[in-house]
């Protein structure tokens, strides 16, 4: 089975904090519209999309990546601006999407007014900081009182696979989880949430299903392998015989892989 390169996948989980300095952004944002056209992908936009309905019309959404939801938000009629830090993502965004409002800024120095925004979005964005801390005091700062919040991300241990070889499994996961700053993200955005004060917390898990063994291994698990290689805590062999037994369950209907999205949705006190 055909999978991307393991050098690109590699700098994929580590560097999507700086897309910019990558020799090739075109693999990030090839990486992102994969993950945007599963379905797995859809469920967990829709319903970030269901948390800020309620909200008052202007919002961002932060890391925005190739503006996917920034289009959706706006033909549901929100105020949407997408903010990315990645030059290369806010100029795809809007060559797809050029009716769009897409500007190039920090998380942790948002291009807004104090109490500008009625609602805040991110989706697997807070995976990449090593400090969510501080960008949920930039969130503070830009929401109105009453605002509404939205995360969506894994948390990357959720991850299962039908793999006959468990031991290699735990190993790439703990790898895969290694190589990203926040790998638990998905769990533990509400807690930060919480430590920063905001209110009426709730954590909707998304099953995010990868029975088609090409796009998991596009999504997730060669990035995971390629993760567990570089660090040399497995060998070629052995993700090799990984590999092998995958794409034979795989060809026999058996192989399944599985990862939870947790979507976080609080307000800032009114
Ligand atoms: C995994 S992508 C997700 C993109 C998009 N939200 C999606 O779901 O398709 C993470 C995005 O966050 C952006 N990013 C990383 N660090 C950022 C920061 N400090 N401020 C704003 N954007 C950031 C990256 O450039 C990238 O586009």
């Amino acid at each position: 089975m055909e999978t991307t390169g393991p050098r690109t996948v590699e700098s994929i989980a580590a560097h999507f904090h700086d897309v910019d300095s990558s020799a090739v952004p075109e693999d990030f944002i090839a990486y992102l519209r994969k993950m945007e056209e599963s379905e797995s992908g859809r469920a967990v936009r829709e319903a970030t999309y269901r948390a800020v309905e309620a909200a008052g019309s202007r919002g961002a959404d932060i890391g925005c990546g190739a503006g996917r939801a920034v289009a959706d938000l706006v033909r549901l009629g929100k105020d949407a601006v997408g903010v990315d830090s990645s030059q290369a993502m806010v100029d795809a965004a809007l060559a797809r999407f050029p009716h769009c409002h897409v500007v190039r800024g920090s998380a942790f120095e948002l291009p807004f007014e104090d109490a500008e925004l009625s609602w805040y979005r991110s989706e697997r964005t807070f995976l990449h900081f090593p400090d969510p801390a501080e960008a949920l005091s930039e969130a503070r700062r830009v929401l109105r009182p009453g605002g509404t919040i939205v995360l969506a991300d894994p948390d990357l241990a959720s991850m299962v696979v039908s793999s006959r070889i468990p031991e290699t499994t735990e190993v790439v996961k703990d790898a895969f989880c290694s190589a990203v700053p926040n790998p638990h993200a998905g769990t533990h955005n509400a807690y930060h949430l919480a430590d920063a004060g905001f209110t009426d917390i709730s954590v909707v898990p998304v099953m995010a299903s990868l029975n088609d063994h090409a796009s998991a291994f596009g999504v997730v698990l060669e990035p995971a392998l390629t993760a567990a290689l570089t660090q040399g805590v497995v060998s070629e062999e052995a993700a090799a015989r990984w590999k092998d037994d995958l794409g034979d369950l795989s060809r026999r209907n058996a192989f399944t892989a599985t990862a939870i999205f947790f979507v976080t949705t609080a307000r800032l006190a009114p």
